[in-house]
């Protein structure tokens, strides 16, 4: 760690300026309102707005749900292998811009295939993206398949079957979508058949539902990092278990915000999640709903918590070490980060 403390007037330059991974996004909530409208365009479908502002002025949420409702009908817009393509490129170049070097993205087959596409056309499009992003936008990109879990878990079957033909394209499994209702051992059997595929796990958990679905996405689905996780905090015995066992949070405070888990940033809990010695991370969760892309994130939650350059580090070095990149890639990685620290000193 650093002795010296960067100046709170430089904090902004080095939260954007310091390479980072982003482990918790949704390719699907990063489509803008624009490229909505030019997707619609040239896939002839109507759109219930008028204009790119008109959508953004309905992104008010009361919480997961309504935004879901929301987020699920913009998606109607995808229809083909170039609109993930161009998508996902739109997303790397934003995260480029703030120096994101690695990016885990979720997306959901089953929201598309629920409207007729393909896996094979969700999955190829994002993959080829994923493909050319080291030229084209500096960094690496990987893709995780989440089931949706207000779905059965048949379906959830029927969704890992068809991704199979293209299971090299995926690094993982994940589990989105209305949390509470629909807890993590309604998935049990195919989050273990999908551990024997050799895919890494995660889920969201503890973003509303309680902290009981954390510990059962840890036991019973044996997931590596637990999406959002904030609800935690309310069990001292959990706290002790994630800190204990170096459990990935990847925490979305602008979502969490937008979605009024918190009223007001100030009161997030990420900071005294640092202080216990959970291995935080900050991410955007669906950046183009919930305003902001992640250096928005930090830049804000920094701010709002009065956090300090000792903690913009850990919470670099805590992305990169939570990723699923190999131990070569991760060193690189460290290294980068340690230099740009460097010549913030
Ligand atoms: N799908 C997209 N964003 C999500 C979120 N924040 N929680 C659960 N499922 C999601
Ligand atoms: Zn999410």
């Amino acid at each position: 760690m650093f002795t010296r403390p960067v100046p709170a007037d430089r904090l902004p330059d080095l939260l954007r300026a310091m390479p980072k991974a982003e482990l918790h996004m949704h390719i699907e909530g990063s489509l803008e309102p624009e490229q909505m409208f030019e997707f619609a365009r040239r896939n002839s479908v109507a759109l219930a707005y008028s204009s790119a502002q008109a959508v953004r002025e309905a992104y008010v949420f009361d919480n997961l749900q309504s935004f879901l409702d929301i987020y699920h009908a913009g998606t109607m817009v995808l229809k083909t292998e170039q609109d993930f393509y161009d998508m996902a490129c739109a997303y790397f170049a934003r995260a480029q811009a703030d120096n994101v070097t690695h990016a885990e993205l979720f997306f959901d087959t089953q929201t598309h295939t629920g409207h007729g596409l393909s896996a094979a056309t969700v999955i190829n499009g994002l993959h080829r993206a994923c493909d050319d992003a080291p030229a084209k936008y500096g960094l690496t990109a990987s893709l995780i398949l989440c089931f949706l879990r207000h779905l059965s878990e048949a379906e959830a079957f029927a969704c890992l079957e068809e991704a199979m033909p293209l299971r090299d394209k995926l690094v993982g499994i994940g589990l989105a979508s209305s949390e509470v209702g629909h807890p993590p051992e309604k998935f049990a059997k195919v989050f273990a058949r999908a551990k024997q595929l050799g895919f890494r796990l995660v889920a969201h958990a503890g973003e509303e539902g309680p902290p009981e679905y954390i510990w059962n996405a840890l036991d019973i689905l044996k997931v590596e990092r637990i999406d959002h996780g904030v609800q935690a905090i309310k069990d001292s015995r959990l706290m002790q278990r994630l800190i204990h066992d170096k459990v990935p949070l990847t925490v979305c405070p602008l979502s969490n915000l937008k979605l009024r888990v918190y009223s007001n940033l100030s009161q997030h809990n990420i900071g005294r999640m640092l202080d216990a010695g959970v291995v935080a991370t900050i991410n955007s969760d669906d950046p183009a709903y919930f305003g902001g892309y992640i250096n928005e994130n930090f830049t804000q939650t920094f701010a709002a918590l009065g956090l300090n350059s000792d903690r913009a580090y850990q919470l670099a070095l805590n992305s990169i070490n939570a990723s699923f990149i190999d131990a070569t890639e991760r060193a690189r990685h460290v290294d980068r980060l340690n230099e740009v620290f460097e010549t913030f000193r």
